[in-house]
């Protein structure tokens, strides 16, 4: 409420920001977080927290009136329909040259994302953030992090034999015969209840097609791991459908003054409120943190960050691509919407490719391979403050995806080359082979060691932090939540050995 002071306030409950609540309140610090989207926990009229993925109705989608599907076209046609505006799980945010997907409520991305937990390349890590120690990054970071998100790999016997993974199987048929590498990958859905799900056992959630627009069970989302934990403690306090609008050093008594507007489940403003808090914590994404700090700055409520804030985003290169397999290569009527397959071609210096082989669950056979690949692409863009709108745009610009479509291009020409097939050009558009107009993978903007200290820590603010995916400078080579979370570990242990006496 107005008026109040607080210890430690979060904005943004995603991965920085569920480390932050965790590490806070097991120090013994009375956290709040302040987040935008609603608390995932009662059921619609149809019985299900989440919405249907065939069937995307207003919980699927972030204050929109219509769907914004990332595989937005078939057969020569928008798949897109009209819903009623909510404030939904996943928010497909238009920042001019791209559509970034985030998602939004208690959890972040981790209630709409897929779950897959990579930990990165050891050799490129190193390489994107030299300043970080590696050895207690993959020591105990990592580790750390891997434990804390719950991540698991699925039975490799079931995987071969589950009519669910067919499309994964052919989909590492075809890449392993043009000569690729392909490997497995970890997850946050629980493997043991998917398998239950196959034998029937219990309501179906992955087999049944669910994932962006949210998981009715299976996942250990951020909800039920980090912030769980953190909630457990009885030191944390989480606000929903509150969004941080403005943060400045306090008129009297130090710490930071944090305004907010509450709004209701169609996104009108209802109040707007202000608190202080000691320290604050920004944790609202690549796109969320960048946005604020960018304004903030250009708006003299923090005119001493520095000039790196706003500075070197990335899409982490990512790339889809559909290929119509051969009528003998079937991917299956049924599909798990959980990924456990990636393609690794990183290594070759003409084609830097980790390429997932995604589902593309329509519940009938269409013979389509979808890959989702992250590229090495070295483009990177700004968040600029536009003074006459008083909004931050993002100068990313269409053109800027050439390199990484050049990339993944190397990898599937060969395998059609190879297999005597062709691209899916109804997937994206009409007639538009590469679905580059989107990512899943916001990173940079407030760069670990440019804009912050080695920490997070904001220079010249003490009390601000830095904690989420904006650290990452624009590609990791990998799904990058297992990176964002390890960093977090890292940086917290510091802050909290440190920074709060
Ligand atoms: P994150 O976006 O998780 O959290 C930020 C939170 O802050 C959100 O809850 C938001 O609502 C809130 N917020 C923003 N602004 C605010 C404000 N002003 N006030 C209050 N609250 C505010 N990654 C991966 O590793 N494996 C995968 O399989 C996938 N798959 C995938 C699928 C889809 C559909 C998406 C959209 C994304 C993925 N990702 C993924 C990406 C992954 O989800 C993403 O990298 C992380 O969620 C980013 O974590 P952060 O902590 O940076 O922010």
């Amino acid at each position: 409420n107005t008026g109040d002071r607080v210890p430690a306030l979060i904005i943004g409950s995603g991965y920085g920001g569920a480390v932050a609540a965790l590490r806070l309140t097991q120090a013994g610090i009375d956290t709040h977080i302040i987040e935008m989207g609603r608390a995932w926990t009662t059921p619609g009229s149809d019985g299900k927290i989440f919405s249907p993925m065939l069937t995307p109705d207003k919980r699927a989608y972030w204050l929109r009136t219509r769907t914004a599907q990332p595989v937005s076209h078939f057969s020569g046609g928008s798949v897109d329909k009209d819903i009623e505006k909510y404030t939904g799980v996943l928010d497909c945010e238009n920042m001019g040259g791209i559509n970034v997907y985030q998602g939004r409520g208690v959890g972040g991305g981790s209630l709409a994302n897929g779950g897959m937990a990579v930990t990165p390349k050891r050799g490129y890590f190193e390489e994107i953030l030299p300043s970080v120690d590696s050895n207690e990054m993959y020591g105990t970071f990592f580790p750390r992090a891997n434990a804390g998100l719950g991540v698991n790999n699925i039975d490799q016997a079931w995987f071969e034999s589950t009519d669910y993974y067919q499309f994964a199987r052919v989909g590492r048929k075809t890449a392993q015969r043009s000569g690729f590498q392909t490997t497995f990958v970890p997850n946050v859905y629980d493997f043991d209840y998917m398998k239950k799900e196959d034998a029937g056992q219990v309501a179906k959630s992955a087999l049944a097609g669910e994932v962006i627009y949210g998981n009715n069970a299976g996942k250990k989302s951020l909800d039920k791991t980090y912030l769980a934990q953190a909630s457990a403690t009885g030191k944390l306090t989480i606000t929903t459908l509150h969004e941080v609008t403005k943060v400045a050093p306090a008129a009297s008594g130090g710490g930071y003054s944090v305004e907010m507007k509450q709004i209701d489940e169609q996104g009108n403003t209802v109040a707007t409120k202000t608190v202080t808090a000691d320290k604050v914590f920004f944790a609202a994404g690549s796109v969320g943190t960048s946005k604020l700090l960018v304004a903030m700055k250009a708006q003299g409520h923090l005119p001493n960050l520095p000039g790196a804030v706003g500075q070197g985003w990335g899409n982490n290169g990512n790339i889809m691509v559909g290929r119509a397999n051969q009528g003998w290569d079937p991917t299956g009527a049924k599909q798990s919407s959980i990924p456990t397959m990636g393609i690794d071609n990183w290594a070759d210096p003409a084609g830097p490719v980790f390429a997932e082989i995604a589902p593309f669950p329509a519940g009938t056979e269409l013979w389509v391979s979808l890959y989702l690949a992250i590229t090495k692409n070295p483009e990177r863009a700004q968040f600029q403050y536009n003074s006459s709108t008083g909004k931050v745009g993002l100068s990313w610009q269409a053109s800027q995806n050439q390199p990484g479509i050049n990339m993944a291009k190397r990898v599937f020409d060969k395998i059609n080359s190879k297999e005597g097939t062709i691209y899916r050009t109804d997937l994206f558009g009409v007639y538009k082979t590469w679905g580059d107009g989107l990512t899943y993978h916001p990173l940079g903007g407030c760069i670990l060691n440019q804009a912050t200290d080695n920490f997070g820590r904001l220079p010249e603010y003490p009390g601000l932090y830095v904690m989420d995916g904006s650290l990452v400078p624009g590609n990791v080579g990998v799904n990058p939540f297992v990176t964002i979370t390890a960093l977090a570990e890292r940086n917290m242990a510091t802050i909290v050995a440190n920074d709060l006496h």
